[in-house]
């Protein structure tokens, strides 16, 4: 190979990783893998449907799951400090995290490897498409919210279309 050679493959790599790196998209973002299960409690209302699936999304990527079935899920979400216009249906506590509604398992897994992370992720609301929402191929625009237990909150990830 040439230097001239060697240059360009070079400049290609920066291009690529570039690309890769500044892509809306999080739908194809590799999830990190858990070094060990980790322990996740979650509160549900029994009535509810999405959860269970949710439930299954998160166990597939490794969290060992304490299912609680609760009879107020709004004096959980009370106690536990989730902001109110940032609840969906269920609410997790995972390594002294809160993570509210469906929140893809692959950015939970990423805030346990943050030393400084928010207290809390939420997507607000039940968006289609998201993990444990989802319905045919339809991907949902959403944001992933951090937030603190004073409400205090900023975008912690997007996911756009393509
Ligand atoms: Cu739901
Ligand atoms: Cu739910």
């Amino acid at each position: 190979m040439t230097g001239r050679q060697k240059v360009w493959l070079v400049g290609i790599l920066i291009l690529f990783v570039n690309g890769a790196l500044s892509g809306e998209s999080r739908w194809n973002r590799p999830t990190p893998e858990l070094n060990a299960p980790v322990k996740m409690r979650v509160h549900r209302s029994a009535s509810c449907s999405c959860c269970g699936k949710w439930l299954e999304h998160v166990k597939r990527h490794g969290f060992q799951v304490e299912d609680l079935i609760e009879e107020n899920m709004d004096k959980v979400k009370d106690e536990l400090g989730i902001p109110k216009d940032l609840r969906s249906c269920h609410t997790a506590e995972v390594s002294g995290h809160v993570v509210e509604g469906h929140v893809p398992a692959g950015e939970i897994k990423r805030l346990l490897g943050l030393t400084a992370g928010p207290y809390g992720l939420s997507v607000p609301g039940m968006p289609v498409g998201t993990p444990g929402m989802e319905m045919g191929a339809t991907k949902a625009v959403f944001s992933v919210i951090g937030f603190e237990r004073d409400g205090r909150r900023s975008v912690y990830s997007e996911y756009r279309e393509e």
